[in-house]
């Protein structure tokens, strides 16, 4: 497609589709001509990507609007979402890392997903936004949930997801009224002070920030360390210059997000008729950013095909371009650089016990696998 076709209508799917690094980039970023709200409805036969979920009641309002809203909401959540405030989580990212690996070891096995690549990211967001470590294993069926809400097939309202979703939200309101009343050092207490600092922020727009840390973060991330591990299993020769070269996590963590995306697409709605690659797309449609092929494209990458730890350029967007780009970046970062340097110190004869054929994840933004036994 991306040589041939790399700005096509895709007449099933109801949706166009652009293939190309530059205009890949252009449709993420150009807000005035791309719009990140919800447009007309969504085709019916696709999973659907947390921009959807707004259309569906979720309200993540953050990533599905535009300037001058969008500007305003992203300045007051950034503020709590430094990258310091998420560089001091490193030693407790690695604890909580360590202990999944003494629960495997305990147990005999490891499937790398279900017990590792999964459960760290949820337990972080819980700590980060000030989770009491009771009520952890409520909130991660919550959050199981509310995924599996943002991902259902549109049209088809999964009844549970939205009892999911409005328990969870309850949760979070007890949460807010008694930080009000008694602060401490998480996330909620942090947006709660800007709220009564600047009155901009209200009630709606924390939980929906919460709930959108939830589907934004959590499986992303799950992918990015399933997609590292295998990808390293599948080159074992990378695998070993990076136990030599410990040096080497950061730019391998970058090669996987632009070797296998996490995301691999964004929704955005063409605002105006919009000449690109050739082609004029009409006003009001629909329009896919393919993530993951401008990052295989070869006009940008040396050797695009080829999974390289030791790449010297590497201008990936797997976090997306321009005012929308991954807030929780860092984090996810981090969290697959500790995942992964925790992983190699912990289990040194890393492999698969078994070649059976993976099963992909769910779903057709989010590029990983559902399982991984080692
Ligand atoms: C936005 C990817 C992890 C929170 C985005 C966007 C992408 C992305 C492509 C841009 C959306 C757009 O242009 O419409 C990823 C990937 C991740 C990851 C690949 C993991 C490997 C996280 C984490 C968090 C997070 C851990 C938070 C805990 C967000 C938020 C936005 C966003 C809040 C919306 C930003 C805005 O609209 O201004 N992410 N993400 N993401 N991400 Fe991530």
């Amino acid at each position: 497609m991306r040589a041939n076709q790399p700005v096509i209508y895709m007449d099933g799917m109801g949706f166009w589709s652009v293939f190309h690094y530059d205009d890949v980039r252009t449709v993420l970023s150009d807000h005035a001509r791309f719009s990140s709200g919800p447009g007309a409805p969504p085709p019916s036969q696709i999973a659907a990507a947390p921009p959807q979920a707004e259309s569906r009641g979720v309200g993540f309002s953050l990533i599905t609007s535009d300037p001058p809203k969008h500007t305003m909401l992203r300045s007051l959540v950034s503020r709590s979402f430094t990258p310091r405030a998420v560089a001091a989580l490193e030693p407790r990212i690695e604890s909580i890392a360590n202990e999944l690996i003494d629960r495997c070891e305990a147990a005999g096995e490891i499937d790398l997903i279900r017990d590792f690549a999964y459960p760290l990211p949820v337990i972080v967001i819980a700590e980060l936004l000030g989770i009491p470590s009771a009520d952890r294993d409520q909130f991660k069926l919550w959050s199981d949930e509310v995924v599996a809400s943002a991902n259902a097939i549109m049209g088809d309202v999964n009844p549970q997801s939205q009892k999911a979703l409005a328990d969870m939200h309850m949760y979070f309101r007890d949460i807010i009224a008694k930080r009000r009343i008694q602060p401490e050092d998480d996330l909620i207490s942090a947006l709660l002070l800007v709220e009564e600092e600047r009155q901009q922020l209200n009630e709606h727009d924390i939980l929906a920030f919460c709930s959108l840390l939830l589907v934004a973060g959590n499986e992303t991330t799950t992918n990015l360390i399933g997609n590292a591990v295998l990808t390293l299993l599948e080159h074992p020769e990378q695998l070993d210059k990076l136990r030599a070269e410990s040096e080497r996590l950061a730019p391998a963590i970058e090669e996987v997000l632009r070797y296998r995306s996490p995301v691999q697409a964004m929704f955005r709605t063409a605002k105006e008729d919009i000449s690109l690659g050739g082609q004029i797309i009409p006003g009001g449609s629909r329009v896919v950013a393919w993530i993951g092929s401008a990052n295989r494209d070869e006009q940008k990458f040396d050797r695009a095909g080829e999974f390289d730890i030791t790449r010297e350029s590497n201008p990936h967007i797997a976090f997306g371009h321009g005012i929308h780009f991954c807030l929780g970046a860092p984090l996810a970062r981090l969290e697959a650089r500790v995942a992964l340097m925790v992983i190699l110190k912990r289990l040194p004869n890393l492999a698969r016990i078994n070649h059976d054929p993976l099963q992909p994840a769910r779903g057709f933004i989010v590029h990983g696998v559902e399982s991984l036994p080692l």
